[in-house]
């Protein structure tokens, strides 16, 4: 049987390097995609279903980096990625590496600057998903690096996420975008469950609460547009819901919460947050001030 190098198929030949739930994703995705696709994984049987599938397994990294234009690689932290990679030799040199290994935006831009020392492009992508949601064509994948491999692997990309954007030409950003997606994730999720248990001390449902209040939270994110031109441009001035206006809806909800034995330290810290810029003298600035208490210049 020929390998995945050696057939003539028109879509390029993909390795992916980790075989985790994340990496098997990919890799089923490659497959099903018609790619010929060659797999490497630090414990060889976790490759057993893709090879079931079609896939050709290496039984060494450099043999895997070898077969393949585009290298993918999915593990666990951006100093693993890149001990995989070492351990190919000069085979990495003229590869794409297309590394969606999650880490800190110093760790990619370390990862890339190596890659490219040896001779390789490299793109760095932030999934923003989970394995199931690989393939999907509302999947959100951020891409980072050089916009050549972007291009040249557009259409394999495609078949991981419909949603795929190239960010940045450097490979650092898109953790950051993954970041500030996961962190307003957070902060939402904390205040809404706050407000389930506030909710739920009265006997009410939460469904019941969505079917009436659901427009009210949807106007939050309409707000965003509004906030991020006000940080974009320095300036916060404005003539309504000034945070001096806050105060008083963060006191009561401290209050209430109090009063029901709920836990207060979610709206205490917006109230202490508030307050610090209120007696810096913003008491008239929009809410999006509270970006300097963030940036802690
Ligand atoms: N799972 C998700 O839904 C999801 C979503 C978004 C992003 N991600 C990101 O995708 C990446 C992979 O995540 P995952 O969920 O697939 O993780 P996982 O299921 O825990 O798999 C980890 C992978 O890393 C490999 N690995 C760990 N240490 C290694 C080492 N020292 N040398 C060689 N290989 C090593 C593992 O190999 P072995 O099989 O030999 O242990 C395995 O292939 C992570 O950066 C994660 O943050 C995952």
């Amino acid at each position: 049987m020929n390998t995945a190098a050696e057939r003539t198929d028109a879509k390029p030949a993909v390795t992916v390097i980790g075989l985790g739930e994340m990496g098997s994703a990919l890799a089923g995705a490659f497959l099903d995609g018609g790619h010929p696709t060659t797999v490497w994984n630090r414990t060889p049987e976790r490759a057993d279903p893709l090879v079931a599938r079609g896939a050709d397994r290496s039984e060494t990294v450099r043999d895997a980096v070898a077969a393949s234009p585009l290298v993918v690689v999915s593990v666990k932290g951006n100093a693993t990625a890149r001990a995989v990679l070492e351990a190919s030799g000069d085979a990495l040199s003229g590869r794409s590496v297309l590394n969606l290994t999650d880490g800190t935006s110093a760790e990619a831009r370390a990862v890339a600057e190596w890659v490219r020392g040896q001779g390789a492009r490299y793109l760095h992508g932030q999934i923003m998903t989970i394995a199931p949601g690989i393939g999907a064509a509302e999947t959100v994948v951020f891409y980072g690096g050089s916009d050549a491999v972007f291009r040249d692997f557009r259409p394999a990309l495609a078949l991981l996420g419909g949603r795929a954007t190239l960010v940045s030409a450097d490979a650092g950003v898109p953790a950051l975008y993954g970041m500030a997606v996961h962190g307003t994730m957070w902060g939402a999720l904390n205040g809404f469950l706050h407000g389930a248990a506030l909710l739920s001390s009265e006997g009410i449902e939460m469904r019941r609460f969505l079917d009436d209040a659901g427009p009210s939270v949807a106007a939050l994110l309409a707000s965003f547009p509004v906030i991020a031109d006000e940080i974009d441009r320095g300036e916060y001035a404005t003539p309504y819901g000034a945070l001096q206006h806050h105060l008083p809806s963060i006191e009561d909800l401290i209050r209430e919460s109090g009063d029901r034995n709920i836990d207060v330290e979610l709206p205490a810290y917006t109230l202490g947050l508030v307050n610090e810029a209120v007696q810096d003298g913003h008491a008239e600035d929009s809410y999006a001030r509270l970006i300097e208490h963030f940036r802690k210049e």
